[in-house]
């Protein structure tokens, strides 16, 4: 896989009129990109179909859970526009409707485990008797059980995830900081280069590309990183 298709450039903005003018300026120099709530709910969608129609690959970070009869048809619809990745949460009923739904298509589905936001005491007051990393390793077990193709995970997670996966399913980690750029509200950061070595598919990156003086200038960085730890794991 070319190093650039492991780049997925998070279109966090508030308008479709910003993210043209982003995906303009990154023109070659990214090829995939995520789009969530903020933009696929004012406007997105047929932006979304636009950058498909335009040879693009498109990542809906929806994190979809509800009824299973519902899933599969969003999930059909959502395969049906061309995308590429699409997030559900990782409950049993869901991810297995979100199978059902992708079946056929190109688009996979990725499972969200735990929300990073979650700590054990956010887990006890939403009813669990898991902590995080035990429910993390169930919901992994579960996905790759149920025929999930990937899960989002932090970088630090990688490692221990892939022993649970094996290789079948992919490892799409946000929280990636080039070094020397601001960690924002990210606490648990790695750069692109060490994210690779953890064994991550894929790299999510936001604001060290949107929000950088020369977003092309930095997507080309981050993707000659990644070719560097490549080639350096084969
Ligand atoms: O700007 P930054 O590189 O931090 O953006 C990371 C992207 O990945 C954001 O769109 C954020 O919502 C998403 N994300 C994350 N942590 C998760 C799941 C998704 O940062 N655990």
């Amino acid at each position: 896989m070319d190093a650039r298709d492991r780049l997925i450039v998070a279109l966090d903005v508030p308008s479709v009129k910003d993210a043209e003018s982003m995906v303009t300026r990154l023109g070659n120099s990214a090829s995939f990109y995520k789009i969530g709530y903020q933009l696929g709910l004012a406007g997105g969608l047929p932006f979304a179909a636009g950058l498909i129609a335009a040879g693009k690959h498109v990542f809906l970070d929806f994190k979809l859970h509800d009824i299973g009869n519902t899933i599969t048809h969003g999930v059909a619809s959502v395969a049906n526009m061309g995308a590429t990745f699409l997030t559900v949460h990782a409950y049993p009923q869901t991810m297995k409707a979100a199978v059902e739904g992708a079946r056929g298509s190109k688009l996979k589905v990725l499972a969200v485990t735990v929300l990073t936001s979650y700590d054990n005491d956010d887990l006890a007051a939403a009813g669990y008797k898991l902590g995080v990393s035990e429910l993390v390793a169930r919901r992994a077990e579960q996905a790759r059980d149920l025929g999930i193709d990937g899960l989002v995970c932090s970088p630090e997670e990688a490692a221990n995830l892939r022993g649970i996966v094996g290789s079948k399913l992919a490892l799409v980690t946000p929280g990636i900081r080039p070094a020397g750029s601001a960690a924002g509200d990210q606490k648990r950061i790695m750069t692109p280069a060490k994210a690779i070595a953890a064994g991550a598919d894929y790299l999510v990156v936001g604001r060290p590309i949107v929000e950088a003086a020369d977003p092309k200038a930095a997507a080309d960085a981050i993707v000659a990183e990644i070719t560097e730890a490549k080639n350096k794991g084969n």
